[in-house]
Parts: structure tokens; C-alpha cells; sequence
């Protein structure tokens, strides 16, 4: 199959329409990581995106919506609490899960009795999913395990020969992925994102639990399986000892292994003389190029050392991307 790329215009808007109504996959912008798109109420085309990223089938999907009232459609008995925070915090970098109504196929949910449902702050993702006049079910458009994408190029790397269209939208600026937030029952957060639990405390007036053991019961299939692993070894030192990061550096650079660190700006002068890629001032610009980063690194690299200590929670969310991106594997 042959793939196009295809800036966002009405013209595109429209083959992406058609497609997406065919049954066919569209791969699409969003402010948190590109999207790979298929009609959420069609069955067959929502099996052609597991097909594609090869991705266990077990793991649901997140329906992306354009308009608030699009929830009713797809979701039922939405609580008090749920309509708050969909009130007040979409569109933006957050999934809400929510009991699904009968219209959303197993294929979508993997036979859970729940959705969960996403209204991005991207106006490109937006004028997409408009664009089609139907819930697009949608993962990350990277194939399984590997860094999910934030910018087209990214997506044309794993996906060209796969699907026939990818709408090239900006660099994603958030750079992580939403904020999954478990509304079924007393609010748990399944996955971190940059919506914080401050914020989504300060909305609902209430604590929110934080899912931290991912073999835990209250389960989002997602964080299971390996993920965001670069195509060569990468490790996690989590205190900045420089002192120990750079006798690792040593003896990975003495056997020829070609390494590189992956640091915050404030860190890159420690390392001087050694291969560094700066990750950005803050820990949101670190957010926003950490993807792109171990896309870049693994071809110009042999070993990646990430280094990284949060100080903030959205620092934390990322840290969260980091430790799954080397297998647990820290220095
Ligand atoms: O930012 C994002 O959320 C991006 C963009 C494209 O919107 N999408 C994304 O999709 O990250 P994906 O498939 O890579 O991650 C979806 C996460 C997975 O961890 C999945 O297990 C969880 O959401 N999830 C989906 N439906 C669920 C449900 N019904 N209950 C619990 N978790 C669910
Ligand atoms: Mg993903």
C-alpha cells in the first residue's frame, strides 16, 4: 500500500473523510502524540489499526470526539463528577473512561463494559475528527513498543506501506500522551499525563488515587507491555549522579559502544566532551522532545543513558514514559 502524506487543508480533510468512511486508517495530529484513526463505530476498520501497529488485541482504544455532546452517544449513566471534569478539562490532554454504550464494538473497548473517550486541544485533530462525523477510535501511531510518535515523520517511519494517509500536522507540542482517567467509579488515574492530579483534584474538590502497580485489579490494559523501546539498549539513571553516569559513559564509549546522554539543559555542561542530547529547558520541553529524542539517538547512537529527576508532576508523567522506554533498566 502506498502511503501519502498530505498537509491539513479542506482538500485533504476531505480524502481523509472519505477513507475514514471506507473503512480505511487515517493517521492524524494531536497536541499529546499523532493518532492512528479508524471509524469507531465501524468493526472492521478499528481491527485494521491493531493489524497495522501489530498491537496486542487486548489493549482498547481511546474514542476521540470533536464535541462534547458526541460523550452521550458512545458513553452511559456519566456521573456527576465525570461531567464535571469533561466540563471543565476538555478539550484537552485528557481520556476520560466511561461505561459504554452498546454502539462502541468490542473490537474498540477489547470487550470491556467500558470507553474511554478523548476531545483533544489540537484544532488539527479536531477539524479531523469533525471532518469524519464520527467518534475515531484511535491508539498512538507507532508500531507496538516502539516510541510513540510526535511528529509525521515519525509516523511515516513506522507506518509507511501500512495505511494510505497521513495528515501532517505541527510537532506535537505536549509531546507525552493523555492523562487516562478512570470515571467509572471513585476517579483513579491509569496513567499520568500532563493533566495533573492537582488539576483534577482542584476540579472535583476530592482526592484522586493514582494507579501504581500496573498488575493491580483496576486495570488499564495499556500499561502492561513493553513500551517506547528505542531500537538500541537504553538505560535510566533517575538521581543525576554525574559521577556515576559518567564512569558508565567511559566504559560504554571504551568498548566502542557509542553512547549518548539524554539530559536536561541543566545538566548538559557536567558532561562535557561526551555525547549529549539536550532534552530542552524545563521539564515540559522535556516532555515535548523526549520521543523524538530516542528517535533520533538510536540512529546516530549504539546506547542511550537517560538521565532525569523530576521536580514537578508533569516531570513525574514523563519519568513514567522513561522507566517503560528502557525495560526498568536503571544505572
Ligand atoms: O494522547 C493520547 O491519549 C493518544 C492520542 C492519539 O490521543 N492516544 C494514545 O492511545 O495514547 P494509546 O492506545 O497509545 O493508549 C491508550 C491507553 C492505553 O493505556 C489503554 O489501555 C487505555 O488508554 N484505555 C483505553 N480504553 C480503556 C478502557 N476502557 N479502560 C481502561 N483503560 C483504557
Ligand atoms: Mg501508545
Amino acid at each position: 500500500m502506498q502511503t501519502k502524506i498530505e498537509k491539513i487543508n479542506e482538500r485533504s480533510l476531505r480524502l481523509a473523510k472519505e477513507l475514514i468512511l471506507s473503512g480505511e486508517l487515517v493517521a492524524f495530529p494531536t497536541e499529546t502524540v499523532y493518532g492512528l484513526g479508524a471509524n469507531a463505530f465501524d468493526e472492521s476498520a478499528v481491527k485494521k489499526i491493531f493489524a497495522a501497529k501489530g498491537r496486542p488485541n487486548d489493549n482498547p482504544l481511546i474514542a476521540h470526539i470533536a464535541r462534547a455532546e458526541t460523550a452521550d452517544e458512545i458513553a452511559r449513566d456519566i456521573s456527576a463528577d465525570a461531567r464535571k471534569i469533561m466540563r471543565e478539562l476538555m478539550p484537552g490532554s485528557i481520556t476520560v473512561v466511561l461505561y459504554k454504550k452498546d454502539v462502541i464494538s468490542d473490537a474498540v473497548t477489547a470487550g470491556l463494559n467500558t470507553v474511554a473517550v478523548r476531545m483533544p486541544l489540537s484544532a488539527e485533530a479536531r477539524a479531523f475528527i469533525s471532518a469524519c462525523g464520527v467518534p475515531v477510535a484511535a491508539p498512538s501511531a507507532n508500531l507496538s513498543s516502539r516510541p510513540s510518535p510526535t511528529t509525521y515523520q515519525a509516523v511515516y517511519e513506522d507506518m509507511n506501506g501500512r495505511i494510505p494517509l497521513i495528515l501532517a500536522g505541527k510537532k506535537c507540542a505536549v509531546g507525552i500522551e493523555s492523562t487516562v482517567l478512570d470515571m467509572t467509579g471513585e476517579p483513579v488515574i491509569l496513567r499520568p499525563g500532563i493533566v495533573t492530579s492537582k488539576l483534577i483534584e482542584s476540579v472535583l474538590g476530592k482526592k484522586v488515587k493514582i494507579l501504581t502497580d500496573p498488575k493491580s485489579k483496576v486495570n488499564s490494559p495499556g500499561v502492561r507491555y513493553k513500551h517506547y523501546a528505542p531500537s538500541c539498549p537504553a538505560v535510566l539513571n533517575n538521581n543525576c549522579d554525574v559521577e556515576k553516569i559518567s564512569v558508565f559513559y567511559d566504559k560504554l564509549n571504551s568498548e566502542g559502544k557509542n553512547p549518548v546522554i539524554l539530559c536536561s539543559d541543566g545538566f548538559a555542561d557536567a558532561f562535557y566532551g561526551k555525547n549529549v542530547y539536550r532534552l530542552g529547558k524545563t521539564e515540559k520541553d522535556a516532555a515535548a522532545n523526549f520521543f523524538t529524542a530516542l528517535r533520533d539517538c538510536e540512529k546516530k547512537y549504539g546506547y542511550i543513558i537517560e538521565v532525569f529527576c523530576p521536580q514537578t508532576e508533569e516531570g513525574q508523567s514523563l519519568m513514567n514514559r522513561m522507566i517503560k522506554s528502557v525495560g526498568e533498566n536503571f544505572i
